[in-house]
């Protein structure tokens, strides 16, 4: 990856890199976005969720995971008794990439060259974090994290050590489940989230 210098330093705080990023040009998603959606959440989080990137609402207010994904997230979090509020959330992509309709904006998926552009600023919030344990949030983060070849429903739910030091595990994304077709279908890919996260218990 390109290194993000010189516009920061490793004695730049998190702040400096939330700042540096509300400018990205890196690629072109910034010109259509709203804004940067950067991560959120305590400093000394032990746990860091990676997510794909921000989506119609998260633009809208600059915040990760305030929609129709982050309220699954947020009700599977606390039947499990965990605190949203200890976790730091972040995306792999800082920018919602949308195709209009109409008056509406659908999601897209990023690229990887847009995945690649961003995820320095991954690095820069993953380094200043130094979180004990990550938890990607769909195939788009944990190929952010783990690289290209990862495949997630072969790997998904088991930990593996980083160079860092810290522990990263992939889970399927919340919005994944709401994309279900049916019932059951939605059930069932709603217990393989628990499941995963589950193993979040006693870790935050
Ligand atoms: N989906 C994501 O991956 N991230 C968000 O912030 C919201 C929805």
């Amino acid at each position: 990856d390109a290194p993000l210098a010189p516009v920061l330093t490793a004695e730049d705080s998190l702040e400096a890199v939330r700042q540096a990023a509300s400018a990205c040009r890196r690629c072109e998603l910034w010109q259509p976005a709203t804004r940067t959606v950067f991560g959120e959440g305590p400093p000394d989080a032990r746990v860091v969720l990676v997510g794909e990137q921000p989506g119609d609402e998260e633009d809208l207010s600059g915040r990760p995971f305030v929609g129709p994904a982050g309220r699954l997230l947020d009700r599977v979090l606390r039947e499990l008794g965990l605190d949203r509020g200890s976790f730091y959330l972040t995306n792999a992509v800082k920018h919602f990439r949308f195709e209009q309709r109409g008056k509406r904006r659908l999601h897209r998926n990023p690229s990887s060259a847009q995945v690649q552009a961003c995820r320095p600023w991954l690095q820069e919030e993953l380094a200043r974090l130094q979180p004990q344990h990550i938890v990607c949030l769909g195939a788009t983060a944990a190929q952010a994290v783990f690289g290209a070849g990862f495949k997630l429903m072969e790997q998904r739910g088991r930990w593996q050590d980083l160079t860092d030091g810290a522990q990263a595990m992939a889970t399927v994304h919340p919005a994944w489940v709401l994309r279900q077709p049916d019932p059951q279908a939605r059930e069932d890919a709603l217990q393989v989230l628990r499941t995963d996260l589950a193993q979040l218990a006693g870790r935050s």
